[in-house]
């Protein structure tokens, strides 16, 4: 049912912990399957020197958390800010149909603290919008 990038991200989730200094932290949760991400983000000069998560969830959920630390790494606040769901997806050779919205969390968590990374040194950053309460279940629970 999932890929081996996927196990193997979820037996071995890169990048888990704690930031203490963090820059940006994001919290997304989902209300319905109870699922809780956190992304810790260390930006030195507008880039994302150090990435790390605490998750709460899934074994998708773990996953993609884990791939999308790894891919914003090295990458500046304006190019992480367009990483999509379906990127990390794709970085993970894919994840069931049931499981796509476990992948949003890492999109949203992502873009949360980006949001407060740019909250708390007053700039925009194209694409990153206060994060809004979403219901990814919705879809597979009708
Ligand atoms: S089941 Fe809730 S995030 Fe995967």
């Amino acid at each position: 049912m999932y890929s081996e990038k996927v196990m193997d991200h979820f037996m071995n989730p890169r990048n888990v912990g704690e930031i203490e200094d963090a820059s940006g932290v994001g919290t997304v949760g989902n209300a319905k399957c109870g699922d809780i991400m956190k992304i810790y983000l260390k930006i030195e000069n507008d880039v994302i020197t150090d990435a790390k998560f605490k998750t709460f969830g899934c074994g998708a959920a773990v996953a993609t958390s884990s791939m999308a630390t790894e891919l914003v790494k090295g990458k500046s606040i304006n190019e992480a800010a367009k990483l999509t769901n379906v990127a990390v997806m794709e970085a993970l050779d894919g994840l069931p149909p049931v499981k796509v919205h476990c992948s949003c969390l890492a999109e949203e968590s992502l873009h949360a603290a980006l949001w407060d990374y740019a909250q708390k040194n007053n700039i925009e950053i194209e694409g990153v919008s206060e994060p809004v309460e979403t219901d990814h279940h919705e879809e597979i629970e009708e």
